[in-house]
């Protein structure tokens, strides 16, 4: 049904329509023909698929998605239910306040940006930041610094930044409204937060680490100190990443005084929704409870010895993983065997293996919170065939780009995004103010930031890419007229 036609009612097109038949409706068939596939799911969220959602959690029921009623409250609210989980929520983790929120980590993030902008300084992030840092600093008006932590030319991966650079980062800057860090990485590479965060702090520097994928660290002593333990001002979690909530479920947590709630509160306010989802904020407090419960903590040392196990398998078989700080977090030097990330996660996937964030040269596979007994003789066997049927000489190390140590936007991404715009060929950009993000390598380095200005070697650096990775970079670049 494309439209109506001259005088035709919605009720009379619905009764012809044969698209519209009860049983041609595509979200529920394929969702239930993808639920009912079987194969080898390491893939987010980190329940995978139910098979590691927390054990005591009650089914969620379509009664449980209620609306603020007087007693339940919202994340914003000073009393009801959800007033009282986010505050046990904060007990348990060691923080001052916490806050859920059902617009994934992204829109908590977006939350911290909005109200750092109100503070004086600059922002500082990083160049391997999630987009949604990038849209909240459209959403603010401002025009952030970059800095751009290593990255391994061998896997084409973003290294930890190494407090040393940190510390002449922030010599180099002016005052900070606020630094924000992500660790871990997709990927599971986790930074010396305590150190970082001690610089910054000594630098009167607020931190936020955004810890999407490292809501579990703080449950067990064998995984890197985690954001909060480390100090930072602002952490923000995705729980469904990687605490077994459902998709879109996220919490921020706070401590110090860098940041005033209310401050908080009131940009947190303009993002969220007015009917926050009930039914995902039961699934972050399942997700909580379970974690800060002995149960939990055993679980996850269960699930750490088996992720680990499971490596030394694989390790044994000859199959190329790179070191991470994450068992949970399987990743795949696909570059030793001669394939990029994409195409091994094409080829798996067309053999029921999923996998997430195929890298340039790497592919990491998500164990989550699922056992993963049982899962090493199929992937094993699923890696075995992807070498023999792709197999060949190991690909080229990655040239790294040449980031400065930090480069501020020439504009805000706000007025880059909405400027008039044109498309030129990389070598006659030089000096212009990009329009677009230029990502490249699957999904990963982004090379150019809308506002940012193209200097000579950037450019030049883009068009060697080019030569070696033809189809992976564009040759050309839209940029401002
Ligand atoms: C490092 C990092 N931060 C934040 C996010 C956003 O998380 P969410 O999907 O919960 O909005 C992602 C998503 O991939 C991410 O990789």
């Amino acid at each position: 049904m494309a439209g109506l036609s001259a005088g035709q009612t919605l009720e009379t097109a619905l009764k012809t329509s044969r698209l519209l038949r009860p049983s041609r409706w595509p979200l529920e068939q394929a969702l239930a023909k993808a639920a009912g596939a079987s194969g080898v799911f390491l893939h987010l969220p980190a329940h995978r698929r139910g098979a590691g959602r927390p054990p005591s959690a009650v089914a969620l029921p379509w009664p449980y998605d209620l609306p603020e009623l007087p007693e339940i409250g919202g994340p914003l609210e000073r009393d009801g239910a959800i007033a009282d989980s986010q505050q046990q929520v904060a007990q348990g983790l060691g923080a001052e306040r916490s806050w859920y929120g059902v617009n994934g980590a992204s829109g908590l993030l977006q939350a911290c940006l909005l109200a750092a902008a109100q503070r004086p300084g600059q922002l500082l992030l990083p160049r391997n930041l999630h987009r949604s840092l990038l849209h909240g600093c459209a959403l603010a008006g401002v025009t952030p610094s970059l800095y751009s932590p290593p990255i391994d030319p061998l896997t084409g991966l973003w290294q930890p930044l190494p407090p040393e650079q940190l510390e002449r980062l922030l010599q180099q800057v002016g005052p900070v409204s606020l630094l924000v860090l992500v660790s871990p990485t997709y990927q599971g590479l986790a930074s010396d937060l305590p150190a970082l965060v001690a610089i910054a702090h000594r630098y009167g520097v607020a931190v936020l680490v955004d810890e999407a994928h490292g809501g579990h660290f703080g449950f067990d002593s064998s995984l890197p100190v985690c954001a909060l333990a480390a100090g930072a001002d602002l952490v923000v979690h995705s729980v469904h990443k990687s605490l077994g909530g459902l998709g879109q479920s996220a919490a921020l947590h706070a401590q110090g005084a860098a940041f005033a709630p209310a401050a908080l509160e009131q940009s947190l306010g303009w993002l969220q929704t007015s009917s926050p989802s009930a039914v995902l904020m039961l699934s972050a407090e399942q997700a909580y409870r379970h974690h800060c419960s002995a149960t939990g903590r055993r679980q996850l040392r269960g699930r750490l010895q088996q992720a680990r196990a499971l490596r030394e398998q694989l390790l044994a078989a000859g199959i190329p993983l790179l070191m991470n700080d994450d068992p949970l977090r399987l990743l795949l030097h696909t570059g030793a065997w001669g394939c990029s990330g994409a195409e091994a996660d094409a080829w798996l996937l067309g053999r029921g293996v999923i996998a997430e964030c195929p890298e340039l040269l790497s592919l990491t596979f998500c164990l989550g919170l699922g056992p993963s007994r049982g899962v090493g003789r199929q992937l094993l066997k699923a890696l075995q065939q992807l070498r023999q049927a792709n197999g060949g000489p190991p690909l080229p190390p990655l040239q790294p780009p040449p980031f400065p140590l930090i480069s501020p936007l020439a504009l805000s991404p706000k007025q880059a995004w909405a400027q008039l715009s044109e498309v030129v060929p990389l070598g006659q950009a030089s000096g212009r103010i990009a329009a677009e993000l230029l990502c490249p390598y699957p999904p990963g380095i982004p090379v150019v930031l809308p506002g940012e200005r193209l200097e000579a070697e950037r450019l030049e650096w883009l068009q060697q890419q080019q030569r070696l990775w033809a189809g992976q970079i564009p040759d050309t670049v839209r940029v401002l007229v």
